[in-house]
């Protein structure tokens, strides 16, 4: 432990990239746990795709309404501030996350880019008119100009990644010198390509996951035995 506290002083310039397992310690399941992930529960290729928005319309809308009112219930826990104060401190330099949930923004964090869009958006999948997460929380399903579906500003399965945010994330693993993963299977591409550019580059890689991930075998270290927000709160009495 006191090597990795060692090794993120000692960074010029350390990156995070989180998954859906920054934010379980929050109350929100991830989605590939075996115990309780969300694809455990629903089918994301009946749901989370353009074609499921276009042709199964009712269920799609049902479905995000559920996870927006999941999301509601839950809020950034302390792992995610500790995070906000290295950023303040310089220890750390960016998030790169493909969680949806904004709690890296709602903690503070300034330099975050969220590979998968984000749950604070919506807007018609038509037109890209813009409309409030409340408007469509409270049942508005259709676009006033052009009667298009109101969607959330997520990436779905199938659809590219933001571009800014990917050329963005794309330049933060260049210039990182060490990159550390908090609770992503690392099994979803183009995501899981950036542990790799990072070690291409000679950054140090950590991994800290409780399942075992394909990357596992470059990452120059392991911790699949603390939770993320414990070993958060280890490294930070030592920073
Ligand atoms: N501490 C450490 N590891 C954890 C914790 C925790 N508290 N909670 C969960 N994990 C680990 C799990 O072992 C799992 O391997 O986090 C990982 C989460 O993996 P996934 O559920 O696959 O989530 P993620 O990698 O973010 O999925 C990528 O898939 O469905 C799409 O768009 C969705 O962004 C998501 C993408």
């Amino acid at each position: 432990m006191n090597d990795i506290a060692h090794l993120i002083q000692s960074s010029k310039r350390t990156i995070i990239f989180t998954g859906a397992g920054m934010s379980t310690e929050s109350g929100l399941p991830d989605f590939r746990s075996a115990k309780d992930g969300l694809w455990e529960k629903f089918n994301p290729n009946e749901l989370a795709n353009v074609h499921a928005l276009e042709h199964n319309r009712d269920e799609f809308i049902d479905f995000y309404r559920y996870r927006l009112q999941e999301l509601k219930k839950y809020q950034p826990h302390d792992g995610h501030f500790i995070l906000a104060e290295w950023e303040k401190r310089g220890l750390i330099h960016g998030i790169i996350t493909q969680n949806v949930d904004g709690f890296h923004h709602d903690a503070g964090n300034r330099n975050v880019m969220e590979l998968h869009g984000t749950f604070r958006s919506f807007h018609c999948h038509t037109c890209s008119k813009e409309y409030d997460a409340d408007l469509f929380f409270s049942g508005k399903n259709h676009c006033d100009k052009c009667n298009g579906t109101i969607r959330p500003g997520i990436v779905l399965f199938g659809e590219a990644l933001p571009e800014e945010a990917f050329i963005r994330a794309e330049k933060e693993t260049n210039d990182a010198d060490l990159f550390i993963v908090l609770g992503s299977s690392l099994t979803v591409s183009p995501a899981n390509m950036f542990p790799m550019l990072a070690k291409e580059n000679n950054a140090k890689l950590i991994i800290v996951n409780h399942d075992q991930t394909p990357l596992d075998s470059i990452a120059n270290y392991i911790i699949q035995d603390k939770s993320i927000k414990q070993t958060l709160t280890e490294w930070n009495e030592l920073l």
